[in-house]
C-alpha cells in the first residue's frame, strides 16, 4: 500500500455519493464487469505439498464474509488438490461450528497451543468431511489469550511461531480473524504472507477499510516486512441495487487489479450452510455460490504460481 493508495482511501472514506450520482447511469448489474480482467487458469496438479501461502482474512467490521470465505475458499482450494488448513482465530468458533464441530465439547483449541508448552499443533488439528481440508478449531476460551498473551516475550509472534512446524505439510493456511484488531488479528497479521479482506459491498463498509490498511502498515513495519495485501473481495453483492453497483465501482477505482474479479453475490445459501455445518462446495455444488468460490479459488491458485 503506497501513498496514493492511502489518499484515494482517504477520499472514498467519504461514505455516501453525492446524489447526482445516485440519479445517473447505474452501471451494469454483472458484477464482473467492473472487475473482470481476463481469463482465470485451471489449477495444474501438484506434484508434492508446501510450503503453505499463509493468508490472513481480516476486516474488523463483523458480518462482512470473513468465516464464509475462509470455509469456502478452503473447501475449493482442497477440491483442486491444495492442502489446506484452516484456522479459528475467533472466540466465537463460528469456522468450527461451519464445518459441524461443536466448540463447546473440544478438548483441545487453539486456545492450549497458544498457551500451553505441551500441547503440539498436530494435538489440536482436526480432520474435516472435505479431503485434503482441516481445521484448527476455537471457542469462547481463546477471549482469554488476548489478555494472557499482553504478558509474553514476543507476544505478536506466538501464532507465527506456532505454524512453523507444519508449513511445509500445507499449500495454504487461512486465518479466520475476528471482528477487531487486537492482539489476535495482529497475530494473523504477523504469521501470515498476505492479507485477503472481504469487503461488504456497502457504502458504510468502505470506511472501517482505511483503519484495516492503516494496521496492515503497521505490522508491515514492525513485525512482518513481507506483509502484502493479496487482496479485496467484494461480498454481499446485489444486482439489484444500484448501491451495490457504486460501492463496488468505487472499490476498484481504489484499488484496481487488487480487487478478486470473483465477486460474491448475497444469497440465503450462505446462511443454510452454517446450518448444515459443511462448506456450499458440498452443500449445494452447482449453486453459484459455491461456482463463485471456485472461481476464487482458482485466482488464489494463479496469483500463488505466480510468485513461484
Ligand atoms: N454472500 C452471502 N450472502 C448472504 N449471506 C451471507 C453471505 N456471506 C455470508 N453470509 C451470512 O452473513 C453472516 C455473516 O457472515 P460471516 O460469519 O462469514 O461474516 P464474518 O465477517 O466472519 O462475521 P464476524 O465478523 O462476526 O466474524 C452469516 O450468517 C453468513 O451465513
Ligand atoms: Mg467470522
Amino acid at each position: 500500500m503506497n501513498s496514493s493508495d492511502n489518499d484515494k482511501w482517504a477520499a472514498l472514506r467519504g461514505a455516501a455519493p453525492p446524489a447526482s450520482e445516485l440519479d445517473g447511469d447505474p452501471g451494469a448489474a454483472d458484477p464482473e464487469s467492473y472487475t473482470g480482467r481476463g481469463e482465470i487458469p485451471q489449477p495444474q496438479p501438484l506434484e508434492r505439498h508446501g510450503p503453505a501461502r499463509v493468508v490472513a482474512m481480516a476486516n474488523q467490521k463483523g458480518g462482512v464474509g470473513k468465516t464464509t470465505t475462509t470455509i469456502n475458499l478452503g473447501a475449493a482450494l482442497a477440491e483442486y488438490g491444495r492442502k489446506v488448513l484452516l484456522v479459528d482465530f475467533d472466540p466465537q468458533g463460528a469456522l468450527s461450528v461451519g464445518f459441524g464441530v461443536n466448540p463447546h465439547t473440544l478438548e483441545l483449541t487453539v486456545y492450549n497451543l497458544l498457551m500451553q508448552d505441551d500441547v503440539s499443533i498436530e494435538d489440536v488439528i482436526v480432520k474435516t468431511n472435505v479431503a485434503g481440508l482441516h481445521v484448527l478449531p476455537a471457542n469462547i476460551d481463546l477471549s482469554a489469550a488476548e489478555i494472557q498473551l499482553v504478558n509474553e516475550v514476543a507476544r505478536e509472534q506466538t501464532l507465527a511461531r506456532l505454524l512453523r512446524p507444519v508449513m511445509s505439510e500445507y499449500d495454504f493456511i487461512i486465518i479466520d480473524c475476528q471482528p477487531s484488531l487486537g492482539l489476535l488479528t495482529v497475530n494473523a497479521l504477523t504469521a501470515a504472507h498476505g492479507v485477503l479482506v472481504p469487503l461488504e459491498c456497502e457504502f458504510f463498509s468502505l470506511r472501517g477499510v482505511a483503519l484495516l490498511l492503516d494496521t496492515v502498515d503497521k505490522v508491515r513495519e514492525r513485525l512482518n516486512f513481507d506483509l502484502e495485501l493479496d487482496g479485496i473481495l467484494a461480498t454481499m453483492y446485489d444486482s439489484r441495487t444500484t448501491h451495490s453497483r457504486q460501492v463496488l465501482q468505487r472499490v476498484v477505482e481504489a484499488f484496481g487489479d487488487r480487487v478478486y474479479q470473483t465477486v460474491i453475490t448475497r444469497t440465503v445459501r450462505f446462511p443454510e450452510t452454517t446450518v448444515a455445518g459443511e462448506p456450499i462446495t458440498t452443500w449445494a455444488p452447482a449453486s453459484s455460490g459455491a461456482r463463485a468460490y471456485r472461481q476464487l479459488a482458482r485466482e488464489v491458485i494463479a496469483a500463488q504460481d505466480d510468485r513461484r
